[in-house]
């Protein structure tokens, strides 16, 4: 045994784990497993990987941890699953993020799903992570052109703003997403495709980024026959990614279609777990996790970019006050709520300008810009207040001066909602200036 080769050799066997632990499978119940051998080793959330008789493999999570076993959530439903089939530890979720990964879509574990080899960049990275400590953060940013009159004005968006984009099913949160997507300028776009329908993906993928738009962006999709930790994880993953970017300098917009499908998912894992739905129906742990998963975006650290994130909101039966709606309003700085009335209408986008508020403002506009936005404000209200009476014929012009100019107003305003803007905010804020001139709201 003196060839240096054959000790280096040896050297390098005995560095490997020769014992790897095998847990069998002990009872399921057709949704979740219970599996022993494995509870000394494993933890909680690490993955799984399930040996069945045929050689095939279900890959799962650790979802409870006891001294007699674990619970293991499968990916996928656990069919064809035998007593003492083999189970092994996979390690933690991580991901390997490389910028030759623009213009690729990926699922939350980082297997590409458009056919072509993914590169893996140098270093791991947990999925799971914690936003930069309050104090290092920078400010909100500035004012970016959204493409629409209405968000330059109204309802700003700024660099490392967060934004919920708040409505019913099928009121337009998703083309208003793609609408933002396709304007918003940034280094870089992640968009996290939770839970929707398979049809959904390829729909933005190739109509709304199309070749171009891709070469800058990330896709992350978990469809809705996903399991709940992979819609839990799509989040995580698009999360992850931004922070990546952020922390190499760049200004990330980030995209979850829905965070309410986040919020389900994570309903679903903890309910499998044992957790008691107090919430109306969702775990004591959501708001954390909603809390979590929105303070890491927003403005990085001195020194590093932003994430921009715009996130949408499935409201169910337009209840602003559901749960997770009602959760992410506070914690989010700018919400824009949709209306299905005026979406009805064939308004779009469909907001609904009294009940949205964005927070960069008023720091986001100058006193003229502010002086013009509260006027507009003020003059929908005013008609907003007596709109029952002027659809009813039961307003006689001349009798209100201030109904009279809001009722103009409300005509030229729906126009200027609707507009897209060709060259910027300042169009944008004279245009409004245009709509107040014409109906009175204000002088030369
Ligand atoms: N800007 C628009 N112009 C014209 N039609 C629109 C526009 N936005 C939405 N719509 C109409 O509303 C429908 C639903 O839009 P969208 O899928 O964006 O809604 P959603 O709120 O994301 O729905 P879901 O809750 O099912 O995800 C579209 O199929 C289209 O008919
Ligand atoms: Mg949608």
């Amino acid at each position: 045994m003196h060839n240096p080769s054959l000790i280096q050799l040896k050297s390098k066997v005995s560095d490997i784990d020769r014992a790897r632990a095998v847990g069998r499978v002990v009872s399921t119940d057709g949704h979740t497993i219970c599996v022993s051998g494995l509870e000394d080793e494993a933890r909680l959330g690490d993955r799984l990987r399930l040996l069945r008789n045929d050689g095939s493999i279900l890959m799962g999570d650790v979802l409870c941890l006891s001294g007699d076993g674990l619970t293991m959530l499968p990916d996928a439903l656990p069919q064809r699953i035998a007593l003492a089939d083999r189970v092994m530890l996979s390690g933690r979720p991580l991901i390997h993020p490389d910028p030759s990964w623009l213009g690729r879509i990926i699922d939350p574990y980082g297997t590409p799903l458009d056919g072509k080899p993914l590169v893996p960049g140098p270093v791991a990275l947990e999925i799971e992570n914690e936003p930069p400590p309050a104090v290092s953060r920078k400010s909100l940013g500035e004012r970016l052109d959204t493409g629409f009159h209405l968000f330059n004005t109204m309802l700003p968006i700024t660099r490392g703003q967060r934004v919920g984009i708040f409505a019913g099913s099928g009121v337009g949160k998703s083309t208003l997403l793609s609408d933002l997507m396709q304007s918003i300028e940034a280094d870089v776009v992640i968009l996290a495709l939770v839970g929707e329908r398979g049809r959904e993906i390829n729909n933005f993928t190739q109509k709304v980024l199309g070749q171009s738009g891709l070469k800058h962006a990330i896709v992350v999709a978990a469809s809705a026959d996903t399991s709940p930790n992979a819609r839990v994880r799509c989040s995580m993953t698009a999360m992850r990614l931004a922070e990546f970017f952020r922390d190499a300098g760049q200004h990330v917009l980030l995209f979850i279609d829905s965070i309410t499908r986040f919020a389900e998912a994570h309903r679903e894992a903890a309910i499998s777990a044992g957790a008691f739905p107090s919430l109306r129906g969702f775990p004591p742990s959501t708001p954390a996790q909603i809390t979590k998963l929105a303070e890491r975006a927003g403005p990085g650290r001195f020194g590093t970019g932003d994430i921009t994130g715009i996130f949408s909101v499935l409201v169910a039966a337009s209840d602003m006050n559901e749960p997770v709606a009602d959760m992410l309003r506070g914690v989010l700085d700018g919400h824009v709520i949709l209306d299905r009335r005026l979406a009805e209408r064939g308004q779009f986008p469909a907001v609904s300008i009294l009940q949205s508020v964005s927070r960069s403002l008023p720091e986001a506009a100058n006193a003229v810009e502010n002086d013009l936005i509260a006027r507009a404000r003020r003059l929908v209200s005013k008609y907003q207040d007596s709109s029952a009476l002027v659809d009813a014929g039961l307003y006689t012009s001349g009798t209100d001066p201030e109904l009279d100019k809001a009722i103009a107003f409300d005509r030229i305003f729906s126009e200027f909602c609707m507009s897209r803007v060709v060259s910027g905010s300042g169009e944008s804020f004279e245009a409004l200036r245009l709509c107040l001139l014409r109906c009175g709201g204000m002088k030369d």
